[in-house]
């Protein structure tokens, strides 16, 4: 049964659609891709899913996570959700983080509301998942403030926090976009480490098709908010069937390397 599941997805900003009917699901420990140009709106799939969309956009269709629908959840329900699960990691972890909280605090603190432990057990579980993103000094870290970490290590807390409630799905998008490409790989691996030791279902959105390669076991191919192709990693980008996706792929390293 999937984790996930996604029926008829449609975004609206008043009378314009912006993400159009999109059907897709998601098993128990899957991994599945999200590609497409900047505007295609990736990022407001992920949004209509956590229950984030910017004020002034609607979500029509179904989105159910683990049978049950999400876009009837009322914003207090919702919040419980987030966090326990499901959760989710951007693209600039400073937008996400509080500025003025301790690190190992915010990383604690989700699993005390959700009541997973304790604070004293949250506190000593927060600088075991700051060791397990490998952040060097975990005990020093926990006690730094966000903009004392380089953006890697940020982008590490980032991964701490949605990974502290061991959600049933894991969503990133655009996750080492911002970093170093030295970092980004060590930062894939984590996130792979990560959502296998929890069984998570990852909903991973890339403009790099590199990335979804190493990552993804399925890929959705979004174009103008539809889905033009879907299929095994492997298959869609060895042998694409939409011409846009031939564009994607031609316009990536991957191409050369096929
Ligand atoms: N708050 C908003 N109001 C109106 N249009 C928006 C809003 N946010 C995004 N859009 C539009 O929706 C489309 C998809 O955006 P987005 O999901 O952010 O794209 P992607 O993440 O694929 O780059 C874009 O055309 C964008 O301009
Ligand atoms: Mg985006």
């Amino acid at each position: 049964m999937s984790v996930l599941e996604v029926s008829e997805l449609t975004v609206r900003s008043g009378p314009v659609e912006l993400v159009r009917e999109i059907s897709f699901g998601i098993g128990k420990g899957e991994r599945v891709g999200l590609i497409g140009e900047s505007g295609s709106g990736k990022s407001l799939t992920a949004s209509a899913v956590m229950g984030l969309l910017p004020e002034g956009l609607s979500a029509g269709g179904s989105i159910r996570l683990g049978g049950r629908e999400l876009l009837e959840t009322s914003e207090k329900d919702y919040s419980r959700l987030r966090g326990r699960a499901l959760s989710m990691v951007f693209q600039e972890p400073m937008t996400a983080l509080n500025p003025v909280m301790r690190v190992g605090r915010q990383v604690a603190e989700g699993m005390v509301l959700h009541g997973i432990k304790d604070r004293r057990a949250a506190k000593a579980a927060a600088v075991e998942l700051l060791a397990a993103v490998e952040l060097p000094d975990p005990e020093q870290a926990a006690r730094a403030y966000p903009h004392q970490l380089s953006g890697g290590q940020r982008q590490r807390v980032m991964l701490a926090i949605a990974l502290a409630g061991d959600p049933e799905l894991l969503i990133c998008d655009e996750p080492t976009t911002a970093l170093d490409v030295t970092v980004q790989a060590r930062i894939l691996e984590l996130i792979l480490a990560g959502t296998a030791a929890r069984g998570s279902a990852l909903l991973f959105i890339t403009h790099d098709l590199a990335v979804v390669a190493s990552v993804c076991d399925r890929v959705l191919v979004l174009l103008d908010g539809r889905i033009v192709e879907s299929g095994d990693v492997y298959e869609v980008l060895s042998a694409p069937r939409h011409e846009y996706t031939r564009r994607l792929l031609a316009a990536s390293d991957l191409e050369g390397s096929r």
